[in-house]
């Protein structure tokens, strides 16, 4: 039997609530298929601050190489708010890990379910049959780059840094491409080389790139703040975008309603060698504790975690499939209800998914 060790990183807020209905999906693939996951779990996050006084103890870090795969959940909350923004969960333990685990591509697909289609605040026809994934570069940019503070006149003066180089733009590219050739053939690359040179840099790479190992492949340009709006005028007029890190992050929360809620939204954390896999969603405080967060992003984070890291397609898909089924009978979590719909708390709507798997 084969087995797999997964690094489980509940972390704060709905994290602690959707990740288990995740882990309750594999063990029932692990009975069925007849593999054997084994789940350690470590401390991330806000809890990792409580617990033991740092975002990302070594302990987790380690944890993390020596396993298979690793499972997250989200990070962050109003109780750590207040500590000076290197020492929030968000850049101490988040950004940190994917920094220490080399990960530079984040793969979040933008799938609109049909069962969905009428639960997006967009109309039915401008999302019925969207099929789209962002490449956000996630290692780079503004979010790494040197930051500082210091008096200015009768206030302060803030700086960030955004740096890219030709081998970061160059190896996410990369990466857009090759998944563009096994979809519909066609990346938009997103910057903003109107204003900045760092955009200047990414178009000028992309494109080289484009001619040297990938012309078969349709490749447009695109502004940021024009994508923003194609997003919500005609998303199906995209297949791969590959954008820089803060784009990226913008971008996704977007294009997450278009599939009727930021609970639906999965994500691939890709490029080291170990991934990580997480819902694109934060730790959402304000419904934390209440059994009311949308397990799916989560527990389709488990799917491309077996296609991605383990190969097991079957598997995956035997999640996916599951999903749409307990979709297609009505069962909603409370972002994504609508009147004639069967509202389902977080634990049921794990268990609905594991029993179809
Ligand atoms: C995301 C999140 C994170 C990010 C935060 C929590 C640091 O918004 O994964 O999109 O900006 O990458
Ligand atoms: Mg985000």
């Amino acid at each position: 039997m084969a087995k797999y060790n997964l690094a489980v990183l509940p972390g704060d807020g709905i994290g602690v609530e959707i990740v288990p209905e995740a882990i309750k999906v594999l063990e029932i693939i692990g009975q069925r298929f007849g593999h054997q996951f084994v789940f350690t779990q470590g401390l991330i996050g806000g809890a990792a601050i409580d617990a033991v006084g740092v975002a990302l103890p070594e302990a987790t870090l380690e944890l993390c190489r020596q396993s298979d795969a690793v499972l997250l959940g989200a990070v962050g909350g109003p109780k750590w708010d207040t500590l000076p923004a290197r020492e929030r969960p968000e850049a101490a333990s988040l950004l940190a890990l994917r920094k220490g685990l080399g990960l530079y591509a984040n793969i979040r697909p933008v799938q609109v379910y049909p069962a969905l289609v009428q639960a997006s605040t967009l109309k039915p026809e401008v999302i019925r049959g969207v099929d789209l994934v962002v490449f956000r570069e996630l290692t780079g940019g503004l979010y790494f780059g040197e930051k500082r503070r210091e008096p200015f006149e009768d206030g302060e003066l803030a700086v960030d840094t955004l740096i890219y180089t030709t081998p970061e733009i160059e190896r996410i590219a990369r990466l857009a491409f090759a998944a563009a050739r096994r979809r519909r053939n066609k990346v938009t690359s997103v910057d903003k080389a109107n204003v900045l040179e760092s955009s200047r840099l990414w178009r000028e790479t992309v494109s080289r790139l484009h001619q040297s190992e990938f012309s078969d492949v349709q490749l447009e340009h695109m502004y940021v703040d024009n994508c923003a709006m194609q997003f919500i005028r005609y998303p199906l007029q995209f297949d791969v975008i590959v954008t820089e890190n803060m784009f990226g992050d913008i971008l996704t929360d977007e294009a997450s309603m278009l599939t009727g809620s930021i609970g639906m939204l999965p994500s691939a954390s890709i490029g080291g060698k170990v991934a990580m896999y997480e819902p694109a969603h934060g730790s959402a405080p304000d419904i934390a504790g209440q059994k009311k967060a949308n397990p799916l992003a989560t527990i389709v984070s488990a799917a491309m975690l077996l296609r991605y890291s383990f190969q097991l397609e079957v598997e995956a898909q035997s999640i996916e499939t599951a999903v749409v089924k307990v979709l297609d009978e009505g069962f909603r979590t409370g972002d994504l209800l609508e009147p004639d719909k069967i509202l389902v708390n977080t634990e049921e709507m794990g268990t609905l998914v594991a029993e179809r798997c």
